[in-house]
């Protein structure tokens, strides 16, 4: 089987994509199948053409490989391709759609709002402290938690550094305070509950991925109702979503509040791959190796 693993591309998580596309491909290739690095560019259709793959592994992150268009234009060629459809990609790479999607389904999320930048800087959308994202990147790209005394002692203004400056919209969303947690699924199951500890601030970019900056624990040490309640999350947030091969599901947990205190923060329809990547690691933790986890995936794309 000549699989085609697409990475790279333009996206902010270039760097992160291009971890996972090799990581992938290495693991393909030690499992028997013929493979093709493609580094995405703009020729990809044609690239695609002339390849003429039976299957392309995702390994794209972030625009335009996690929001549709990359599985679009897959659709048309009638390439099968791994991960979720581009239905579901729409919806799912954007904060504010997902929550459309799963808060009505009672799936606990964060109240949050879609500001333009200029409203921001004329007053706070929710009483700080509060989480600015942007609606449609990932690895916590542009992410700024801002406090009572500012975004990390800066205060929010157009000449201050933050993401207002790259992004004309951001969904601002109250910080939970508490723990980091998430869950994967995969084959149709929760696999388990992954605390991340940073060692610093938050779980920003270079704490997911700099090795030793953030601790993982590996099953959580949480309550056993509390983990059951997020695994159960996970799962119903990949079904309303309707995702495909793996996905993982983030959330904060405010441990003050118990159950009450479970928020998911966003569902990854194309999570992480490299080596310091929760999807692997918990796939390990459940007896399934790095080999064996991207076989899986690929096969599911081939039914
Ligand atoms: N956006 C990164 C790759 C993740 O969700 O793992
Ligand atoms: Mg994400």
């Amino acid at each position: 089987i000549h699989v085609a693993v697409l990475m790279g591309g333009w996206s902010n998580e270039r760097p992160v994509s291009l971890m996972s596309g090799n990581g992938v491909a290495d693991a393909l290739e030690k499992g028997g199948y013929r493979v093709t690095r493609v580094d995405m560019g703009r020729d990809i259709a044609a690239v695609l053409s002339e390849l003429k793959p039976n299957v392309v592994f995702n390994a794209l992150h972030g625009v335009p490989g996690e929001d549709g268009r990359v599985q679009g234009m897959l659709d048309l060629m009638g390439i099968p391709y791994t991960h979720s459809d581009m239905v579901t990609s729409v919806i799912a790479i954007d904060k504010e759609l997902t929550k459309q999607r799963l808060v009505p389904a009672g799936i606990p999320m964060p109240k949050g709002v879609v500001v333009d930048t200029d409203s921001l800087f004329a007053a706070d959308p929710v009483p700080r402290p509060y989480v600015l994202k942007p609606l449609n990147e990932g690895s916590s790209v542009g992410v700024a938690i801002v406090t009572q005394d500012g975004n990390y002692g800066m205060p929010i203004s157009r000449d201050a550094a933050g993401p207002w400056q790259d992004f004309d919209v951001l969904l601002a969303e109250p910080f939970i305070k508490g723990r980091e947690l998430t869950c994967a699924v995969l084959g149709g199951k929760a696999l388990c509950v992954t605390e991340l500890k940073p060692k610093s601030g938050f779980y920003d970019f270079d704490a997911k991925y700099t090795d030793g900056l953030t601790d993982h624990i590996c099953p959580a040490e949480i309550p056993a109702d509390i983990e059951a309640y997020m695994m159960d999350l996970a799962l119903r947030c990949h079904q309303l979503l309707g995702c495909k091969g793996a996905s993982r599901t983030d959330f904060r947990w405010d441990d003050e509040l118990g159950m009450d205190g479970v928020f998911v923060l966003e569902t990854n329809t194309q999570p992480g791959m490299t080596p310091l990547s929760l999807v692997p690691e918990q796939a390990k933790q459940v007896g399934i190796s790095y080999e064996e986890l991207v076989h899986r995936i690929v096969q599911e794309a081939l039914e």
